[in-house]
């Protein structure tokens, strides 16, 4: 989603907010822009539609020496993506860069008549209505911002320079991160830490309702309501290696392929196989707090919510008298919903920035509902305001489709679950296995992205003009069907949809023809002969199925099937999973699309 970056210094600061806008491109954007300021106040404002290589372009004839600048990647919103809705935005003597949605920009807008608006976007209203107040720098900038930041309702993270205090550069929040990063004679912004790697590990996290005047040598950060707060300078834990492609051709496969690490650093430190149990320490739940959980609700979205939804089937295996609810944040947050008591909450978010799940977190909380954050972006907002809960460590993941976040959250989950059941006083006999076959997990994981890689190549390139497929499954197989599903649409734009094997005659078997091909997912265990049966049904009308299966003894005359020889009997489904994730980016790679960006889509979804 939107980008900011911001750079005061000593250095060039172009070329800082270029760098740092390519950082977070993979958030996904349409446009992009940055502005500048010479020591005099003279600005050098760029934009571009499309790509970041596009306002290179435009840099190349415009590059100046100038020590103060934003910048901006923007997915559109308000306004189809173009160069004059492009930020930064002008009004007057100040620009303004803007991630969120302002909601009363109409009305606001009626009140600004002597701006002539150039864009159709709700963030130049704001640039206007701080510039009502800057009255051409008669009253500080800071000041400016907050009046209108009162009257403004709706969500931002905004950074503003002016060209009458080309020294400062003023940010606040409200819904959307913003990172300060401190290095020495230099301040950096940017709404994503890892735009700031490489030049500081310094970054204080502002909060919501705070607003800060930043200049080369220092942050001055204050609430709306003029208190001042104190900076908290935290480290950033990312490294720059963690950001780069390592060797791969795309971020996807990169992270598709570094699935036995990430989980292993999920791992870490919480499975003990001696005695057969987990322990996570960060939900900071007591014995009797677990033992007296009744309900859990899991709250996400995308793929995350397929990782709530997956891991609610593990978890209501082996923990007793317990009701497990994954719900849609989107939807969740607008339902009447009763939370019975002994209720606790998982929110599940790889960013921790995505509105819908935040906007659900808040309301939980406020029913006095214990929320736990199962989520990777370390500091980020779900993290900081969840009552407790496990990082699933897999590091950035830069793609836009998520993969390895995907792993490690219903990992995580499940020894969430494992938590409560050990309270519950569940048999070490019953737990025994998961903790087993979790602890072995990342290593058969790397076993099965070995085996199966070159089948899964060759499979997709014979696939690669189909524009249907349907992902079938049963039992913790249906939900990962639903992953695989979405895995291909959002980047091959085939038109996937998952079902539940036993739904299939309930309509989706009217789809069977040879525009179709069905991605068959079929585990070893109870459901397989019905399952099995399922797919005896698609045959006999004439599909054209993938199976994919850990069973041996698999022999029916389907088109093409995928073994895998690597075992695990309980985590199969995540073992499938991974053949999905292949099989969706060989079909992209085949189709020749943006496997990293695909189209209108973005990495961390912070409006509504
Ligand atoms: C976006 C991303 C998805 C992700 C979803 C939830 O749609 O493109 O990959 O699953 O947001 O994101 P979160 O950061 O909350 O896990």
């Amino acid at each position: 989603m939107c980008g900011i970056v911001g750079y005061v210094g000593s250095k060039n600061a172009q070329d800082f907010l270029i760098s740092g806008l390519k950082r977070l491109e993979y958030r996904g954007y349409d446009s992009a822009g940055i502005v500048t300021l010479a020591e005099d106040g003279t600005a050098t404002l760029l934009r571009a539609k499309g790509k970041i290589s596009n306002l290179e372009e435009k840099l190349a004839k415009n590059k100046r020496n100038d020590k103060i600048g934003i910048g901006h990647t923007r997915w559109a919103t308000h306004g189809e993506p173009s160069e004059k809705n492009a930020h930064p935005h002008q009004a007057g003597e100040i620009y303004l860069v803007h991630n969120g949605i302002i909601e009363n920009y109409k009305e606001l807008k009626q009140q600004l008549k002597e701006h002539e608006f150039k864009s159709e976007t709700d963030s130049e209203v704001l640039a206007a209505l701080i510039n009502s107040f800057y009255k051409d720098g008669k009253h500080p900038l800071i000041n400016a911002v907050v009046q209108a930041l009162k009257l403004a309702k709706g969500t931002y993270g905004i950074a503003v320079v002016s060209k009458l205090s080309p020294d400062e550069i003023v940010v606040a929040r409200s819904g959307s991160p913003l990172v300060i990063g401190v290095g020495h004679g230099e301040t950096m912004i940017a709404s994503d830490a890892s735009a700031l790697l490489g030049h500081t590990k310094q970054a204080i996290y502002l909060n919501d309702g705070e607003v800060a005047m930043i200049k080369k040598d220092s942050v001055e950060i204050k609430t709306l309501n003029a208190e001042p707060v104190s900076a908290k300078v935290e480290e950033i834990e990312t490294n720059l290696s963690a950001i780069q492609k390592g060797g791969y051709d795309h971020f996807l496969l990169k992270e598709i392929m570094e699935q036995p690490e990430s989980l292993n650093e999920t791992l870490r430190g919480r499975v003990n196989t001696e005695d057969g149990t987990v322990r996570l320490g960060g939900p900071g739940l007591t014995e009797n707090q677990l033992r007296q959980i009744k309900h859990l609700i899991i709250v996400g979205c995308g793929t995350a919510y397929h990782a709530g939804l997956l891991a609610s089937y593990y978890i209501e295996k082996i923990t007793p008298e317990i009701t497990i609810e994954p719900v849609i944040a989107s939807e969740y947050r607008y339902r009447q919903s009763y939370i019975p008591e002994d209720s606790v909450a998982l929110i599940v978010s790889q960013s921790g920035e995505t509105a819908d799940t935040l906007a659900c977190l808040r309301e939980i909380k406020k029913q006095g509902v214990t929320t736990i954050g199962i989520v990777n972006a370390i500091g980020s907002t779900i993290a900081r305001e969840v009552d407790g809960g496990t990082y699933v460590h897999v590091g950035p993941e830069i793609s836009v489709a998520s993969t390895k976040a995907f792993t490690s959250q219903v990992i995580a989950m499940v020894m969430f679950g494992m938590t409560i059941a050990q309270a519950k006083g569940v048999r070490t006999s019953v737990l025994r296995p998961y903790v087993d076959e979790i602890a072995k997990l990342p290593e058969v994981i790397r076993e099965t992205l070995e085996s199966v890689h070159e089948k899964v190549k060759d499979v997709a390139g014979k696939y690669a003009s189909y524009e249907h497929g349907i992902y079938l499954g049963r039992d913790t197989a249906y939900p990962t069907a639903m992953e695989g599903a979405l895995k291909l649409k959002e980047i091959s734009y085939v038109d996937a949809n998952a079902y539940a094997f036993g739904e299939l005659k309930h309509g989706p078997l009217a789809l069977i023809d040879d525009r179709f091909f069905e991605f068959a997912l079929l585990p070893k265990g109870e459901l397989y002969d019905k399952a099995i049966s399922n797919v005896q049904e698609v045959l006999a009308r004439g599909g054209h199925v993938i199976a994919v299966t850990n069973e041996k003894k698999f022999d029916l005359p389907v088109d093409d099937v995928i073994n895998l020889t690597a075992e695990s009997e309980i985590f199969a489904p995540i073992l499938m999973n991974l053949v999905s994730q292949l099989f969706a980016y060989y079909m992209t790679v085949a189709k020749g699309y943006d496997v990293d960006q695909p189209r209108n889509l973005a990495k961390s979804v912070t409006v509504e």
